[in-house]
């Protein structure tokens, strides 16, 4: 700081140990993610009921439930696929109920697909630097007119989509159109495209639905690797108890709609509302039920 050649500080945004306790207020109390009697309804169908969740920066929060519990839903209310109509979400204590998709991922919240959307006919590398578009750093007059800022911007997110692609140790498939990967491969091309929007909290919905036990297991570690090296704040949609016995701290069990259960994974297994959604009675085989659950989604393409 001392050498004459080093860069004054802004004093605006200057560290003062105002905002740095605001900022450690922040981190340690204030939920990154605050989502208040959520509720919505398709027709007459209610998918969603008061549903309540906070979640703090850096942790890793499961959703679970049988199929049609409203999962999903929750995804794409909080990302602005579907409008809000009933209760309010706050991101980094800022309201974003009301905000459209782009601004939301501008954010910093980003999402994967239960069903994998890639676009199958563009190469695996222009599919993750799509995921780029949220962030990117020019206007549209920029766009049009390809200006300097706007290859800059373009080379730079090309260079993040092949970094992104190293890391997922896609690199062989840079070139190739998405459609020719195997699914396991598709899944962490879309966590890929996910990560290039530089998100603060990254929303998974079934990444392991379709893969078997040690594509799972690798999944599993590579959510956990990724977590810490892209200091992630992560809600996992899944159906495989093991997997949300392997990462999750904390679940939230839905079924039609109504949060019936949280708690940490190995509680909740036992919790006799959950044993009941599950086998429709009491039983103990939940995390054979769930798996079979999950077989159902991918079966008929949910
Ligand atoms: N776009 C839609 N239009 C009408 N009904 C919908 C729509 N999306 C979801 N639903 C209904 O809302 C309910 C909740 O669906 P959602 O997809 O959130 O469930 P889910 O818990 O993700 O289930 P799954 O485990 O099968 O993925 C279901 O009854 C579903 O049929
Ligand atoms: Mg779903």
């Amino acid at each position: 700081m001392g050498s004459p050649s080093a860069p004054r500080a802004n004093p605006r945004f200057a560290p003062t140990k105002n905002n740095f306790e605001n900022e450690l207020v922040f981190k340690v109390i204030m939920p990154l993610l605050e989502i208040t009697n959520l509720s919505h309804n398709f027709g007459g169908l209610c998918a969603l009921t008061k549903f309540s969740l906070e979640v703090k920066a850096g942790e890793l929060v499961g959703l679970i439930g049988p199929n049609g519990a409203g999962k999903t839903t929750i995804f794409n209310l909080i990302t602005g696929v579907f409008k809000v109509h009933e209760g309010v979400i706050k991101f980094q204590g800022q309201d974003i109920t009301h905000w459209r998709s782009h601004r939301i991922s501008s954010r910093g919240i980003a999402r994967t697909f239960q069903n994998i959307r890639l676009f199958k006919e563009l190469s695996v590398l222009d599919n993750v630097r799509l995921g780029a578009y949220a962030r990117h750093a020019y206007s549209l007059l920029d766009a049009v007119g390809r200006s300097r800022n706007f290859r800059r911007e373009e080379e730079r997110q090309r260079q993040r989509a092949e970094a992104l692609l190293a890391r997922f140790n896609l690199s062989r498939y840079a070139g190739a159109p998405a459609r020719n990967l195997p699914y396991g491969e598709q899944r962490r091309v879309e966590m890929a495209r996910a990560l290039i929007s530089e998100p603060r909290l990254l929303l998974l919905d079934e990444p392991a639905a379709g893969m078997n036990q040690s594509e799972t297991q690798e999944l599993i570690r590579l959510i956990l690797e990724i977590k810490e090296e892209f200091s992630l704040t992560i809600i996992l949609i899944e159906h495989q108890m093991r997997v949300v016995q392997n990462l999750c701290q904390w679940v939230k069990v839905l079924d039609f709609g109504e949060t019936i259960a949280s708690g940490p994974p190995r509680e909740i297994q036992q919790h006799p509302k959950v044993l009941a959604a599950y086998l429709g009675q009491d039983g103990a085989l939940v995390e054979e039920e769930m798996e079979n659950s999950a077989s159902r989604s991918v079966i008929v393409g949910q």
